[in-house]
């Protein structure tokens, strides 16, 4: 169309997954000339609604510039990582491999090839565990994990490579992102997901003979970890705001992304039987190791500096949105073929 966007092309790493997914979503449908380089080893070609998909992994650095070559991006929003934190315990290398090295490939490659603009996926795991919440910015980075670790040093690099060269770019760090697309095309399809809304509706679903709710003494007001859950979509809007701003000549900027509220995991399951209709099974176990008690975003910063305004603060959206997608995936497997 005549859209300005039209200009725009961007590249997306890791956009056939479960986040970049509804964030090509949010780019598509403002007319952004979109390209997503995925290696699928989580993401689906189904789930990429806009824009052209390139099958390549991030560590194929020929590839990676015989891409850079032929499309000339105006910016790269990079998303592509693992995220299971106690797979990163476990395999630490596995993730400082593929989060930060890759990263750094693909950093060089924008260098080379004079693209100065990009928004970088980071997370809340940057804080550690906080000892004010809602955490702000500006809150000393004490990941307790590799991935959380890893997710640091592409920040460091990034800052860095800001000073030293004319590029621009924005850390979102996420808090826990959850939900699905309104009309139900996109969501979180990783079948050994672990986060605790997924879960709380596999097992609703009878998946699972139970949920497990990881610790109950925690010094919470019941007793269980508290997080601050953002819908998948404002997650997005924030990316094509971070993007505007960077286009209009922003300087680089790291922004927190959540509410600024949190629900408990008794909270949160409470609401998942509500909104389904189905009282699932619930066991009381131990804690996990690694969990922070409370893990609530400041945000102020992100609404005042690019006025991001949420549009589905509410958690049963958020959980009814989801829930619309598992009972698709389950009754229509080839959902994402
Ligand atoms: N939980 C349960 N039972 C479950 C699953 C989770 O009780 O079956 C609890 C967890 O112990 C935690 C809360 O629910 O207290 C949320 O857990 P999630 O696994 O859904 O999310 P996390 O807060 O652990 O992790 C998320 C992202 C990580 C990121 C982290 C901090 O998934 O990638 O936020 O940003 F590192």
């Amino acid at each position: 169309g005549c859209n300005i966007n039209a200009m725009m092309k961007v590249l997306v790493t890791g956009g056939a997954g479960y986040i970049g997914s509804h964030i090509v979503k949010a780019l598509g449908e403002r007319q952004y000339e979109i390209v997503v380089y995925d290696n699928l080893s989580y993401g689906h070609p189904g789930a990429v609604l806009y824009g052209r998909l390139i099958q390549g992994d991030l560590a194929d650095q020929v590839l990676l510039h015989d891409v850079f070559r032929r499309e000339r991006f105006d910016a790269v929003i990079h998303m592509s990582a693992f995220i299971v934190v106690d797979e990163s315990i476990r395999d630490p290398l596995k993730y400082y491999r593929n989060n930060f090295v890759n990263a750094l490939n693909l950093i060089e490659t924008c260098l080379q090839y004079r693209v100065y603009a990009c928004i970088f996926s980071s997370t809340a795991a940057v804080y550690g565990i906080p000892d004010k919440v809602p955490v702000t910015e500006d809150s000393p980075l004490l990941p307790i994990n590799p991935y959380g670790a890893s997710k640091v040093m592409v920040e460091q690099a990034l800052h860095d490579v800001s000073i030293s060269a004319p590029f621009r770019y924005i850390s979102l760090r996420y808090f826990n992102v959850a939900g699905a697309d309104r009309l139900t095309r996109i969501g979180q399809a990783r079948k050994d997901a672990t986060h605790l809304i997924t879960v709380s509706l596999r097992t609703a679903l009878g998946k699972n003979n139970y949920l497990d709710i990881f610790g109950t003494d925690y010094p919470t007001p019941d007793g269980t970890c508290i997080r601050d859950y953002i819908h998948v979509d404002d997650l997005a809007d924030a990316h094509i705001l971070a993007l505007e701003y960077l286009r209009k000549g922003g300087g680089s900027a790291i922004y927190n992304c959540g509410y600024g509220h949190g629900a408990s995991v008794q909270e949160v399951v409470n609401r998942v039987k509500y909104v389904t209709g189905i009282d699932f099974p619930v066991r009381y176990a131990d804690r996990r190791p690694g969990d922070p008690p409370a893990l609530i975003a400041d945000a102020s910063k992100i609404r005042k500096e690019l006025g991001w305004t949420p549009k589905h603060d509410d958690l049963d959206y958020i959980i009814r949105t989801a829930w619309e997608w598992e009972k698709k995936i389950t009754t229509t497997p080839q959902t994402h073929p």
